[in-house]
């Protein structure tokens, strides 16, 4: 039998319903928070993300599903968002038009990891990105936005943030780093050795233990800051303070992709075993100048949907919408002009088939109905209907004219 490919996870019942109340949930606080919704190809040129996640990132460098399609083109399934958002801002001359663009997006993202619990090679992102506000009260506001979408699922999370400073002061930080690392090179695991050369802020993070050991004593960007990005980060601290947000400083925190400056934040769950970010982002002042457009400063956060599905607490069910069904078939004429009067300004059940009114009753409590409605001989007669409300179990007939 033809199964999914590995790392590939149909969504299906119960995780559906997750899903969709994730997205829901998300985009409607996005919205709240001032974002529009915005679609970008799945298939991009390889090009855009050796460009922006970086060809020394793991993302590029190993896990990429890139083919040369039929054109002789060389092209791959989007490993992240920004980068496809950040082309399409360029590509719709929205840097040159100035101004403030909050855009918010969602759907499936590739990468060829091994896959493990929480790690998947197919997986979905809800995305952020604002263009064109500099300010760190955009980063703070992009971390609150956040909060809040976790908060309305249920999902409780620690925040590690970090600054990785700007053209000003990183440079300097990384001769420092190399200088440093140069020293305990010997000691460093071989991926960590290569990385020197190619990536050195990407040892800090390195997973194997001895390389930790090692990386105790290096120098930490956050305190080789210039004037401003210092400013700024203290400012985002004293704003996580004020609003007892559940962070952390981690000065070891330099996330996979390449495109950050300044701020760069992870939200965690403690629940989740190794694979435990559910959420991650931060500033990337540089991007729209280094993929040809007007220098614009950004800032912006991607959630894993399936990551967190079990940990979202579904909303208790609400009843909804009305049940209506007959006792007599001569009653039926009368439901169908019910419903369909009934349809404008809620949700309808008709029942055509005549039924005993406990038949009635079963049949609209399983549909989830706030009432049900029945027609009888008695209430033909009289031009009337019985009303139940199933949640509060108040019970009246009324005439069918008044039905409201
Ligand atoms: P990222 O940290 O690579 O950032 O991914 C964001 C989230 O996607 C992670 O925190 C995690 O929940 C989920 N995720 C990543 N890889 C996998 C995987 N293999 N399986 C399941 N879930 C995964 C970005 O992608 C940036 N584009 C975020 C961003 C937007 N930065 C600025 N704007």
């Amino acid at each position: 039998m033809i199964q999914a490919l590995r790392g590939m996870k149909d969504i299906v019942s119960p995780d559906n319903e997750k899903f969709v109340h994730v997205l829901k949930t998300a985009g409607e606080i996005a919205e709240r928070y001032g974002y529009e919704y915005i679609e970008t190809p799945l298939l991009e040129e390889t090009q855009l993300f050796k460009r922006s996640v970086g060809e020394s990132s793991d993302i590029v460098g190993k896990e990429m599903y890139q083919f040369i399609d039929k054109g002789g083109h060389d092209v791959c399934l989007r490993p992240e968002g920004t980068a496809g958002v950040v082309r399409m801002f360029i590509q719709n001359k929205l840097d040159k038009k100035g101004g403030i663009h909050r855009m918010y997006y969602h759907g499936p993202m590739f990468r060829y990891e091994r896959p493990q619990k929480g790690r998947l090679r197919e997986f979905h992102q809800f995305g952020c990105e604002s263009f064109g506000e500099g300010s760190v009260y955009e980063d703070f506001t992009i971390i609150l936005m956040i909060k809040d979408i976790f908060d309305a699922l249920g999902i409780g999370y620690r925040i590690k943030i970090n600054s990785l400073g700007c053209p000003e002061c990183m440079p300097g930080y990384r001769e420092h780093l190399i200088a440093h690392l140069n020293d305990i090179r010997d000691g460093l695991c071989e991926d960590c050795q290569r990385r020197i050369e190619t990536n050195p802020i990407r040892v800090l993070d390195c997973k194997v233990d001895s390389c930790q050991a090692l990386l105790k004593e290096a120098p930490v960007i956050t305190e080789k800051l210039c004037e401003t990005c210092d400013a700024d980060f203290s400012t985002l601290v004293r704003l996580l303070d004020a609003h007892a947000l559940p962070y952390e400083l981690d000065p070891k925190l330099v996330r996979g992709l390449d495109y950050y400056t300044r701020t760069a934040f992870e939200f965690v769950s403690d629940e989740i075993g190794a694979q435990s970010a559910i959420a991650g982002g931060g500033r990337y002042n540089r991007l729209v100048e280094f993929l040809g457009g007007r220098p614009t400063p950004a800032v912006g956060f991607a959630l894993g949907i399936e990551r967190i599905l079990d940990l979202v607490e579904m909303p208790e069910e609400r009843r909804e919408g009305i049940y209506l069904g007959v006792m007599v078939p001569e009653a039926l004429d009368t439901i169908v002009d019910l419903a369909h009067r009934k349809r404008r300004d809620t949700k309808v059940f008709a029942e055509y088939n005549k039924k005993s009114l406990k038949a009635h009753l079963k049949a609209a409590d399983r549909l989830g109905a706030e009432y049900c409605a029945v027609i009888g001989e008695d209430e033909l007669a009289a031009g009337e209907i019985w009303v139940k409300n199933l949640e509060t179990k108040e019970e009246k007939r009324v005439a069918i004219r008044e039905f409201d």
